[in-house]
């Protein structure tokens, strides 16, 4: 990937304190924490913050994390994040008032599409959703119109506080298709079932999609069989954060890699090796 064709601007970027001002379990396993910081100025929809999580020392590694919406009014940022190891764990003991640091804004996000774009399909699969429901404020405030396909594991997975997120950029011509893994909620299968859907109902110019790798693969070579541009963030296993260490390299189709902490976490599907 050619840092020319997507860096953003890093302006702001550095460590910044944090303060929380909310931490609070909204479905089992996954919580949504609002923080107050300067990192919020110059933010971009796609970037990610990476945190330090107070509580053991010997934790060295920060814990990258996206954001689904910002305030700039009030320095808000808002993240869902799912409990899945120590480092989140020690995160969701964080009570409001408690203070830390989060480097950022880190990475490359979501590019606004080809002007002429009317209509965009966005495709979030379980905790993918927190950027692309930052990528609808982007093209709500571009007026470019969007539909939404969601996939997650159950009923349970289904994070209604992140639905109302989204609901702040719909419009009324806005179509959210869910998918469940054991069809406890909206179509039985997976995000790209519910993309499929969505895709022979409506006609898009260009795809955004967030979630596991094996559905960013399948999203790929479906954009590529509708002749659509497609962006994918992806969330690798990240060491440094900063570009040194290579523990997030994406191999490239057109040979190497490129690091997912500072050319990512958002790509053109095409240029990746799935
Ligand atoms: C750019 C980026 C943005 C991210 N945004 C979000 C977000 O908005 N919300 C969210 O919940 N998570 C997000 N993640 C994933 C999050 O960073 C990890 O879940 C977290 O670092 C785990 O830390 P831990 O110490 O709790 O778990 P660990 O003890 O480090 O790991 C616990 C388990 O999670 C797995 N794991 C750790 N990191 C990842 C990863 N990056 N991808 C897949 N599996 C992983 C490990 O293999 C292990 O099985 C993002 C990751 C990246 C790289
Ligand atoms: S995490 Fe070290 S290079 Fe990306």
């Amino acid at each position: 990937m050619s840092a020319e064709k997507h860096d953003m601007p890093r302006g702001n970027v550095g460590i910044h304190d944090f303060a929380v001002i909310s931490n609070e379990v909204v479905a089992p396993g996954i919580n949504r924490l609002e923080i107050s910081s300067h990192v919020s100025w110059g933010l971009q929809p796609g970037q990610f913050m990476n945190f330090e999580v107070p509580g053991d020392k010997t934790h060295i590694l920060r814990i990258p994390l996206s954001f689904s919406s910002s305030d700039l009014v009030n320095s808000h940022v808002v993240i869902y994040y799912a409990v899945v190891g120590e480092g989140t764990e020690r995160l969701s003991k964080m009570q409001p008032g408690d203070v830390s640091t989060v480097v950022g804004p880190c990475g490359n996000g979501w590019r606004l599409p080809e002007k002429g774009c009317k209509r965009a399909l966005l495709v979030a699969g379980g905790i993918g959703f927190p950027p692309v429901a930052a990528a609808a404020g982007m093209l709500a405030r571009a007026h470019i119109g969007f539909d939404v396909a969601i996939g997650v594991r159950n009923i349970t997975g289904l994070v209604q506080s992140q639905i109302e997120e989204l609901r702040k950029f719909e419009r009324i011509d806005t179509d959210i298709v869910v998918a469940t893994d054991d069809g406890s909620i909206g179509i039985h299968g997976f995000a790209s079932h519910a993309a499929e859907q969505l895709l022979e109902k409506h006609t898009y110019d260009c795809v955004y999609a967030c979630g596991p790798q094996v559905m960013l693969a399948s999203i790929a070579r479906l954009s590529e069989d509708h002749g659509l541009p497609c962006q994918v963030s992806m969330e690798s296993m990240m060491g440094c954060g900063f570009g040194a260490c290579g523990a997030c390299n994406i191999p490239l189709k057109a040979g190497g890699y490129a690091s997912c902490c500072m050319d990512g976490p958002v790509f053109d599907a095409e240029e990746v090796a799935w």
